[in-house]
């Protein structure tokens, strides 16, 4: 009788290595982003992190503990920053291979009582900001495949945006947000055809109830947002409704997350752009 080959018990092999690649993640001190990125510094990759929350962008970095792990805080909807956050990965890491674009957060409420200030704010978040970063990572990206390219080489680099089933489904009390996350699925199909000539491949992840402050039961607490204090947070039935309508029965973790994003990292993907893999459990609204 043949022995049967055992597979090792600790769970996944990682079938590449994310060695010499310099990953940008943003949205990084908790939740999805700071899954995202230990899994890319676990795959070998170097990591700039990026937060609008310092002190919790610090102790992320020193959880990851690879070496490889660098961080700036700085607010992405200041039109500066975008810039000084490209500029400050390639600086510390010489290159930029893969850039995640994951902050945000939630402003809710029925159309007729959301603001201008805080209808903007969610695109500003979620469009504007993955917009002027990957302006930024242009020039860089653009030169570097000339020159791979001349020297007969086929580097890929990656562009992961974050989206939502809010942006492809639509969601009551979310015409900021949904409109956000619909609009930079457009950014990422037009970037895809833009940048295929750079070997870039540009895609986006949609996920659904994925367990993060931002799905917190509402308990009255707000975070406070660039001076702003907001209520984070869906009412506990639309959690109870969301795990039974799901196939897979429960909530994501951000584990569960930063797996799909992985993918669109990876040489697994490198001949897939410009789509969106939703990552919800099979849940759609
Ligand atoms: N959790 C979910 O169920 C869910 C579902 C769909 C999409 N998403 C998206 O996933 C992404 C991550 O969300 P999460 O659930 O991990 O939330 P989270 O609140 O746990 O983490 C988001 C991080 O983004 C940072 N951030 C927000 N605005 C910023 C800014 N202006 N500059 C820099 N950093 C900023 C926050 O400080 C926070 O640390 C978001 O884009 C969110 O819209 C989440």
């Amino acid at each position: 009788m043949r022995a049967v080959e055992m597979q090792p018990a600790s769970g996944i092999q990682t079938p590449f290595t994310l060695a010499g690649k310099v990953a940008l993640v943003t949205g990084a001190a908790r939740g999805i982003g700071k899954a995202i990125a230990q899994r890319l510094a676990m795959a070998g990759a170097s990591v700039m992190m990026n937060d609008l929350d310092a002190d919790a962008l610090a102790a992320a970095e020193e959880e990851i503990q690879t070496g490889r792990v660098r961080h700036m805080h700085g607010d992405l909807t200041d039109p500066a920053v975008p810039d000084f956050l490209v500029k400050a990965a390639v600086d510390q890491f010489g290159s930029i291979d893969i850039i995640v674009n994951n902050a945000g957060y939630t402003w809710d409420s029925v159309i007729q009582k959301t603001t201008d200030e805080q209808f903007q704010a969610m695109l500003d978040i979620h469009l504007v900001t993955p917009f002027r970063i990957l302006r930024a990572a242009s020039g860089f990206i653009r030169e570097a495949a000339k020159r791979e390219t001349a020297a007969g080489e086929r580097v890929m680099r990656k562009v992961v945006n974050i989206t939502s089933i809010s942006g492809t489904d639509g969601n009551p009390g979310q015409a900021g947000y949904s409109s956000g996350k619909a609009g930079v699925i457009g950014l990422t199909k037009t970037l895809a055809k833009e940048w295929g000539r750079y070997n870039v491949n540009v895609n986006a992840v949609g996920f659904g109830l994925i367990e993060t402050r931002l799905v917190q039961p509402l308990n009255g607490g707000t975070v406070n947002m660039r001076g702003r204090q907001i209520r984070l947070g869906v009412q506990q039935s639309l959690l109870d409704s969301a795990k039974s309508g799901c196939p897979l029965g429960r909530l994501g973790t951000p584990e569960d997350a930063a797996g799909a994003v992985l993918f669109f990292c990876s040489p697994l993907s490198d001949y897939v752009t410009g789509e969106v893999l939703i990552c919800s459990g099979g849940l759609h609204f």
